[in-house]
């Protein structure tokens, strides 16, 4: 007979779980057989002690096997992305619609944001008429109509982690490789997409501040991705200043918007075509060219229908806040350093982010970026813009903000991909 304290006390000792405890306390603790405390300790225990591969993918499956898998039942390759989330991060919205103009299918189950980093669906909501929550059978039509869906994910979606991922969150066991990345490959995989492309992300704005540490997360979920048959490829990507020139919920939209039709940031550009030909490799499709297709406006024409299919105008205006205030450049030279974490915590405080999981969020909160490192700045001219429906958040935005700035000599250009982990 398994029970939670001959569980709790193996890895306690730094001992290898066996399958059976493994499947046995995962779905113990679905039900409400383990309790909140026991969970608490062994979520410790394996913070501290690690899980072999054996271990995490087991432990994926066990949180698979608590809900439903989606059947999709769609006639073309599917294919999905996750990133482990960061600032500025809104390459989902033009990266869908883009390998679905393409010819693969995407079912982009997103969530939303928590603490600094932006969810996909805050962003998405500030588009005026848009739905997030669609039934399996919208979900299944949408794909097949349309190619790409970027909505919440079902209720029966691994509710082993939903609980889980609460319990880590008030036990300071989030930061763990082992944990982290059975709680993303679950919902990926339960979500049925065949091939998946994960963005790990390395710095100040990314859960993984090194590329060390974001390498060994990148190997952990291409290794799961492996052991359960989903042909998944990782890139490893910079995070220590903000993707692209705007971050908050609103203003990402517009920035999206630009890139589908054919404008946009460089880097926002050079992720989302890196990122689509990883996807279509994975789909079959990789003598589609992302960029020509991008050029094309059929994937802007694709966004126009995913918007559509989900209630959204995609030619409404996008919310305006009622408060601008400006940063301006302390000094002359070149922008050597603006920091991720900085501008998402501030963004965060201007109202684009929430604190607890049931507060509202600012849709045109946010920040716009003047400059980006390596640009010349001269002292006085605009840097940043920041953006809020109430005013008064503005100093502790500007506390925030107070260390994130750099001036000084030109700076080389970081790489914006570190490297792509493959099966
Ligand atoms: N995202 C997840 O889904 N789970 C984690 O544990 C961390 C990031």
């Amino acid at each position: 007979m398994i029970t939670a304290v001959d569980v709790i006390r193996a890895k306690r000792d730094g001992e290898r779980l066996s399958d059976e405890q493994i499947a046995w306390v995962v779905d113990a603790y679905t039900r409400g057989i383990v309790a909140e405390e026991q969970m608490a300790a062994l979520a410790m225990a394996i913070f501290l002690r690690g899980m072999d591969a054996h271990e995490i993918a087991t432990w994926t499956g066990a949180m698979i096997d608590s809900g439903s898998r989606l059947q999709l039942d769609v006639d073309r390759p599917t294919v999905d992305k996750h990133s482990t989330g960061g600032v500025g991060d809104k390459i989902t919205l033009p990266l869908a619609p883009l390998v679905a103009a393409c010819g693969a299918a995407v079912p982009q189950l997103s969530g939303r944001g928590l603490g600094h980093t932006g969810g996909t669906l805050d962003k998405l909501e500030s588009i005026p008429g848009w739905r997030a929550a669609l039934s399996t059978e919208e979900i299944t039509r949408q794909l097949g109509e349309v190619g790409a869906v970027v909505c919440a994910a079902t209720e029966g979606l691994a509710p082993a982690d939903r609980k889980l991922y609460a319990l880590r969150d008030v036990t300071s066991t989030v930061e763990s490789i082992p944990l982290i990345a059975s709680s993303i490959m679950s919902k990926k995989i339960a979500e049925g997409s065949a091939g998946l492309v994960l963005d790990v992300k390395a710095g100040s704005g990314a859960f993984m501040k090194t590329p060390e540490q974001a390498r060994e997360l990148a190997r952990t979920l291409v290794e799961i991705g492996t052991a359960h048959g989903v042909e998944t490829t990782a890139l490893l990507t910079e995070m220590g200043t903000p993707l692209g020139r705007a971050v908050g919920n609103a203003v990402e939209v517009a920035e999206a918007v630009e890139v589908l039709q054919g404008g946009g940031p460089a880097d926002v550009v050079e992720l989302t075509l890196a990122l689509a030909r990883e996807m279509l490799a994975l789909a079959g499709l990789s003598d589609v060219d992302p960029a020509r297709v991008l050029a094309s406006g059929e994937a802007y024409e694709t966004w126009r229908r995913m918007i559509t299919a989900q209630g959204g105008d995609p030619e409404a205006a996008l919310p305006k806040p009622r408060h601008v205030h400006v940063v301006e450049a302390p000094a002359d030279g070149v922008l050597s350093r603006l920091d991720a974490y900085a501008v998402g915590v501030a963004a965060w405080r201007l109202g684009a982010g929430r604190a607890r999981k049931e507060d509202p969020v600012q849709h045109a909160a946010g920040i716009l970026l003047h400059a980006k490192p390596g640009d010349p700045v001269s002292a006085g001219e605009p840097l940043l813009e920041l953006h809020t429906d109430t005013p008064e958040a503005v100093p502790a935005a500007l506390e925030a903000l107070s260390d994130a700035v750099s001036i000084g000599d030109p700076v080389p250009r970081r790489p914006l991909i570190l490297d792509t982990i493959r099966s």
